[in-house]
């Protein structure tokens, strides 16, 4: 763990014994993530390539000291200490979910989801207290909710002997994500929270679940991963995200395939004569933005990470022009990183907010945040927070 992590973990374990008055009997975690490259594509069964990061969400967990068959989770994120019965989780989620403090859904649906998924009768496992803290940025699109879906995960599947697989586990936050908390994301940050691999990125197909380990050899190529978080808040249970899948489920409806997965540029221009321009435009960026994940995972093999820039710059455009999905801090945060000597930059998540990410020369990073800071300092925009992350492990036992 690094110093952070160590710190986020000691901080579960603490606030676990200020809320539950007793010790926990270990801690888990899991990473946020970046996006290398794929945005929008998860849920339209398409190609992404994230990485977990070194930030981290830790739970500290015990069976119930009281025996009783409840489900109690606290956070140092939030004064409420919401809990459930086992036996109620079923009735909660999803028509009740309101019932439960938003923050709470997560873990509880969590919770819920995996009982579901592994067929286990809530009446047999043990009453457990969670306690959680992160080091992951919230509302920074390095996905803080799939670190505390994964986290609660292979937590919970511990604790309840549950033997699940890590595609799985992902499926049980996704389910959490999408049912429990209502919004209507893909599988992208729950595979990249449970897969992670130090130095590599997961090469996933979304709709086979295959997924491939591919080595970034940032470090080796003199590379750093930037990522300058805007600081504008976003949140994918209301508006545009949903709007977004909405249009692309409209293309392939259109062009009658199960998923934009199954579009190619050679469809275009009969999609232009069945389409409005904005749904015309959705499409186009889902099917450009596969095959640019197709070539990012080519050209790291074949020529290394410093070739990737033109790429990620692609995205960026295609997610300004066509997806419309960014926002002038974004739009600020490449640019300024790209005429400050960055190899490419774009911003990476679910967009409408959250961060940008520039893969930079380790010599230029200061350069990149020295320009990025300028930029938003004369556009009138509050200074963003610009780190570096590394590619890390994805969720275990501490
Ligand atoms: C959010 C969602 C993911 C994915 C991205 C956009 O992070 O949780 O499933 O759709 O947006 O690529």
């Amino acid at each position: 763990m690094t110093a952070t992590d160590t710190r986020a973990a000691a901080a579960a374990r603490a606030i676990f014994a200020e809320r539950f008055g007793a010790e926990p009997i270990g801690t888990w975690s899991a990473p946020g993530r970046v996006n290398l490259i794929g945005e929008h594509t998860d849920y339209n069964d398409g190609f992404v390539l994230p990485f977990a990061i070194q930030h981290r969400t830790h739970v500290a967990l015990a069976p119930r000291a009281d025996g009783a068959l409840r489900v109690r989770v606290a956070s140092t994120f939030e004064d409420t200490t919401a809990e459930l019965a086992l036996a109620e989780l079923a009735e909660v989620f999803p028509g009740r979910r309101d019932e439960v403090p938003e923050w709470a859904r997560y873990p509880l649906g969590v919770a819920w989801a995996l009982l579901a998924a592994s067929g286990t009768d809530p009446s047999i496992v043990p009453g457990v207290d969670l306690a959680f803290a992160s080091d992951v940025p919230v509302g920074a699109g390095l996905s803080s909710s799939a670190a505390i879906e994964g986290a609660t995960a292979v937590a919970l599947a511990d604790a309840w002997g549950i033997s699940l697989d890590r595609v799985a586990l992902a499926k049980v936050g996704r389910r959490a994500e999408n049912e429990a908390v209502g919004a209507p994301t893909g599988i992208m940050d729950q595979m990249a929270a449970l897969l992670g691999r130090a130095d590599a990125a997961i090469f996933l197909d979304c709709r086979s679940l295959d997924a491939q380990v591919i080595d970034l050899g940032f470090a080796d190529a003199g590379l750093e991963l930037v990522v300058i978080d805007t600081g504008v808040k976003h949140s994918h249970a209301t508006g545009g995200y949903g709007e977004r899948r909405a249009a692309c489920e409209r293309g392939a409806a259109a062009l009658g395939v199960p998923a934009l997965r199954d579009v190619t540029l050679d469809d275009m221009p009969r999609l232009a004569e069945i389409v409005d321009d904005v749904t015309f435009r959705r499409v186009r960026h889902v099917v450009t933005e596969d095959q640019r994940v197709l070539d990012t995972v080519r050209t790291i093999r074949e020529q290394g990470p410093t070739a990737i820039g033109d790429l990620l710059v692609a995205s960026h455009a295609s997610m300004r022009d066509d997806f419309e999905i960014s926002v002038p801090e974004l739009d600020t945060a490449v640019e300024a990183a790209l005429s400050a000597g960055a190899v490419g930059a774009r911003m990476t998540g679910g967009g409408f907010g959250g961060a940008a990410i520039a893969l930079v020369a380790r010599d230029r990073v200061q350069a990149v945040t020295d320009a990025t800071t300028a930029a938003f300092a004369s556009a009138g925009f509050a200074a963003p927070t610009i780190f570096s992350v590394t590619p890390s492990a994805g969720a275990a036992r501490d």
